[in-house]
């Protein structure tokens, strides 16, 4: 399997990958276009057009020639100060179970990492996402833009954090758009 950032030519088989991830999926996003596709594939395309969108940190897994997953991490706003979103996260059903998932979670960290920035937060399973590093934002003084997420909504510190990054957070504008 091979990771690697997104070109322009993936931008639709991205918005396929993300589609098949989250169809069915009990907590994906309602439709909000004619096509019926999951909201979390709208809001790919909306990100890829928003100032908040970071190019280095879109990531495609690819397996045997063929792109099978997609994450992205996207900059917000921590009390003012620049932080990163991670999500959406998919992998086209065949292909889940095989460590894709994992793999694309494991490079984007290291590359926001190498970019400086400092911490990432997403609103996941912490039974899934601690294994990179992930806590509880609350523990860290990080709050979510919907306090109901509870532990669900969690942080992973890099390099460049110090702990008076602090604050309620801010996703890129068009996760608010679901
Ligand atoms: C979540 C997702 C990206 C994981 O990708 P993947 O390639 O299947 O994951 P990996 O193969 O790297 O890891 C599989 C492991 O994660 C676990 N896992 C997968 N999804 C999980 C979840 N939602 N909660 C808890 N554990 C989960 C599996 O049980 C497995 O555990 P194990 O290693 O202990 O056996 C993929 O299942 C997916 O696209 N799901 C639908 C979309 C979605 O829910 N995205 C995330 C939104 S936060």
């Amino acid at each position: 399997m091979l990771i690697r950032r997104e070109s322009p030519d993936d931008v639709p088989t991205v918005r396929a990958v993300t589609a098949a991830a989250f169809t069915g999926v009990p907590h994906s996003a309602p439709a909000v276009e004619p096509d019926g596709v999951p909201g979390e594939a709208s809001l790919v395309g909306w990100l890829r057009a928003d100032p908040g969108w970071v190019p280095e940190l879109s990531l495609v897994a690819e397996s045997a020639g063929i792109v099978v997953g997609h994450v992205v991490c996207t900059r917000g706003s921590l009390a003012g100060a620049p932080a990163l979103g991670l999500g959406p996260l998919s992998v086209i059903p065949a292909h889940q179970g095989r460590g894709a998932g994992s793999a694309l979670v494991h490079a984007v960290l290291g590359a926001a990492d190498a970019l400086d920035w400092p911490l990432v937060v997403l609103l996941g399973d912490p039974a899934y996402y601690g294994r990179f590093g992930f806590v509880p934002a609350l523990g860290l003084g990080v709050e979510a833009p919907d306090a109901s997420w509870g532990d669900h909504f969690q942080a992973r510190p890099l390099t460049a954090y110090d702990d008076s990054l602090r604050g309620v957070f801010t996703y890129a504008e068009p996760f608010g758009r679901l």
